[in-house]
């Protein structure tokens, strides 16, 4: 740093994008020659060795103090080998798969020159309005922090310098998906128990797993935006948490923090800077202001020497000063990438995503044999497996569930097929959802018509599968939706196969938890399949016909109806909460609805059933730092072998502050054959009882626990602890 200039140390906090993950009105312009000038710190969107040779060779060859650049991308579930949404890897309940998917995707993004993923979003969301919610692990914090330390292990494995690791960068910071309404980049406003109890444990997380880099969020927090918030991005990031690695704003948020209304983009851009933000994305706000805020003593030499050396201290733990060329490795690149055993493990972890929500009278696992109506927009289709935020793979070699079912069950079952609707025929819908991949191609015929051949269609076939739902790009960033129900034409749709009678197996495709109460009513059953990547269809095909049983549980609550969000399990007692008595006047209810979700935290069937016992503890009346074991029996009681993911919750009911009703503390995903039995126990200690109470101390207080173990967040065994300090 010695030998750096004042406008070269400013050039490294540039991030510029090139190739099109643009997501942004902004384009970087004149790369080439700001790099020669040293004026670029990292490039983002660029991917494929010979792409990213030519522009690491300018920067280390014809840049005056030859300094690598860092280069990332959007890898958020697969780079090429494309894996489910991370709504849907979460739903997997499966830590181990969870860091094997970052650990191939490191693996093929750093095939292809890449160092840097901007992945994981660890954001809580509880709002599925807010298209981002396909993006994260769902609504709790506990479970949220689990998947954000395996995908940050996954991506960086145990040193950043190998060949296969890539560094992460941990978004959005902060609170991002608790924006008001669900509405895209809207204000955050949220107390600070309720931000250190719900939000903010998965970035913590995320910080004690090594992350090597954060991403700042779009949102204010309580009227401070994120991207220039001294009290988030240094006192609580770096004093309290312990970071040590940068900070890159997301994509122009340092210019927009102008509308947010802080003032021009040199007033924001030295903000920026004094409250801890290392690298700004495409805006320029840093490149072409800070040396002026310097001569008017705006920032000092200092602030600007700090975030030049944690953006090069980042290149160095990558090993980029060693090796600029560390990723640029052409054989690599050709052995590396879309194999087929990354199909494989695709193909395993979408099955391990997919919810049974309903399977009424065991109509699933289909037979093999017979006819099958297949009906639907998404069931003869490509370009919608892979879901939302996938700028290397390619859609045309994702795997239709129309080609699944011949490749797994081949002549045996005779297929007959109609499209039945399009994706939407709604034109605002059809405009915004389509804006990226450019329009659906609608088919010729009127709705009628062809509703009409899906019908007759469905007529001749013993059952009926549709597969229906959300396009990719109706949910992920800049998608909201005020209306969360299977878009009007496919429901009129399924609503006329429903009269036929036949029984009617919906397989969902959907970046969000949606309103399926008709669909719950009238279907017999119904398969959560998310976005499940390339091998979508031979996934989708195993789950049908019984060659995997479906174990994935929900980690978003369904609700029945929009009116009802936001909903989440880990909700606090009222002073009158309603007891499920209708008629009852003066409750914490809704006149027109129940409180209840349609399907729970943590909810999914499987082909088989599973019994448990009640929970037995082995003390009742502990005291101080002691474990307690507790204790139930699983039992396989159906005709399938089949997985169970064995919940814990925790709930208090008497502390210094009130409390949410439960809380998850622990898991495991068992295997059980028909008619075997499994002892699970879990031990808790007193970490599990700590909470942050009303002045941000983390921690216990004695008192009565009720320890509840069960298959979902709504349907537990419990058990009484008194636990004394
Ligand atoms: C998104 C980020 C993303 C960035 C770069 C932004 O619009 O919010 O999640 O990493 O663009 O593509």
């Amino acid at each position: 740093m010695g030998k750096m200039t004042l406008d070269e140390k400013i050039g490294q906090l540039n991030l510029v994008v090139m190739g099109n993950a643009i997501t942004g009105t902004v384009i970087s312009k004149g790369v080439e020659d700001k790099m020669k000038r040293g004026e670029i710190g990292g490039i983002f969107g660029l991917y494929g060795t010979a792409n990213v040779s030519k522009m690491q060779d300018l920067a280390v060859k014809q840049s005056r103090l030859h300094i690598p650049l860092i280069f990332g991308l959007d890898v958020i579930h697969g780079h090429r080998t494309i894996f489910p949404i991370p709504l849907g890897v979460s739903a997997t309940w499966d830590m181990g798969l969870i860091q094997q998917s970052a650990k191939i995707a490191a693996k093929e993004a750093t095939a292809e020159g890449l160092n840097w993923v901007f992945s994981p979003m660890v954001d809580i969301a509880r709002d599925p309005r807010w298209g981002r919610i396909s993006e994260g692990s769902g609504e709790d914090p506990w479970y949220g922090s689990k998947v954000a330390k395996a995908m940050v292990k996954g991506y960086q494995g145990n040193n950043l310098m190998d060949a296969d690791a890539v560094m992460a960068c941990v978004k959005h910071f902060a609170l991002y998906g608790g924006a008001e309404a669900g509405r895209e980049y809207n204000t955050v406003d949220m107390s600070l128990i309720k931000m250190y109890q719900d939000y903010l444990p998965p970035y913590k997380a995320a910080v004690d797993a090594g992350a090597g880099s954060f991403m700042s969020s779009f949102n204010t927090i309580n009227g401070m935006p994120a991207t220039v918030n001294k009290w988030l991005l240094t006192d609580l990031l770096r004093k309290q948490w312990g970071f040590k690695g940068f900070v890159v704003s997301d994509y122009t948020a340092l210019n927009e923090v102008t509308n947010h209304g802080l003032g021009d983009l040199q007033t924001v851009s030295a903000l920026a800077l004094k409250a801890g933000l290392d690298m700004d994305m495409v805006g320029e706000g840093f490149l072409t202001t800070l040396k002026k805020s310097l001569k008017e003593g705006k920032v000092t030499p200092q602030e600007i020497d700090l975030a030049c050396r944690r953006v090069l201290e980042a290149k160095y733990k990558l090993g980029l000063f060693k090796n600029p060329a560390k990723s640029i490795n052409a054989e690599k690149e050709k052995q590396d990438v879309f194999t087929d055993d990354n199909r494989k493990f695709a193909r395993q972890i979408a099955e391990h995503s997919f919810v049974l929500l309903k399977n009424q009278g065991e109509t699933l696992p289909l037979k093999k044999s017979g006819t099958i109506a297949l009906v639907g927009p998404l069931a003869d289709n490509h370009s919608e497996m892979l879901g939302t935020w996938v700028i290397a793979g390619d859609p045309n070699k994702s795997v239709s569930v129309a080609e699944g079912i011949k490749n797994v069950v081949g002549e045996n079952v005779k297929v007959l097929y109609a499209k039945g609707a399009n994706i939407t025929d709604d034109s605002l819908l059809s405009i915004r959802a389509f804006a990226l991949t450019g329009p659906e191609v609608k088919d010729k015929r009127t709705p009628q018509e062809m509703i009409d051949e899906a019908v007759e269609t469905a007529k001749k076939a013993d059952v009926v599968v549709a597969v229906v739902g959300e396009s990719a790009n109706m949910s992920g960033e800049s998608s909201s939706r005020a209306d969360i129900d299977i878009p009007e034409s496919q429901k009129e749709l399924l609503k006329a196969l429903s009269k036929t009678g036949k029984p009617l197996v919906i397989v969902l495709f959907n970046g969000r938890p949606l309103t399926l109460t008709w669909e719950d009513k009238h279907a017999s059953a119904i398969l959560d399949a998310w976005a499940p990547g390339t091998e979508a269809g031979n996934a989708i095909a195993d789950v049908l016909f019984g060659n995997y049983n479906p174990a994935g549980k929900l980690t978003a609550t369904f609700p029945r109806s929009v009116g009802q969000i936001p909903i989440y399990y880990s909700h606090k007692n009222t002073g009158r909460p309603f007891d499920g008595t209708g008629g009852a006047k003066f409750k914490s209810d809704y006149l027109d609805i129940s409180n209840d979700p349609l399907y729970p935290f943590g909810y999914g069937l499987s082909y088989t059933t599973f019994s448990y016992s009640g929970v037995q503890l082995d003390k009742t009346n502990p005291a101080g730092n002691t474990t307690v074991k507790a204790t139930v029996t699983v039992t396989n009681t159906g005709k399938y072998a089949g997985e169970e993911v064995v919940q814990l919750y925790i709930s208090d009911p008497v502390a210094s502050i009130s409390r949410s009703v439960k809380e998850l503390k622990g898991f495991q995903k068992i295997s059980l054959q028909p008619g075997e039995s499994k002892v699970v126990s879990f031990n808790i200690t007193t970490a599990d009882l700590k909470f942050y109470n009303d002045k941000l101390i983390y921690d216990w207080e004695p008192g009565q626990f009720v320890v509840q173990i069960g298959t979902n967040s709504a349907n537990v065994q419990s058990a009484a602890v008194q636990w004394l300090k």
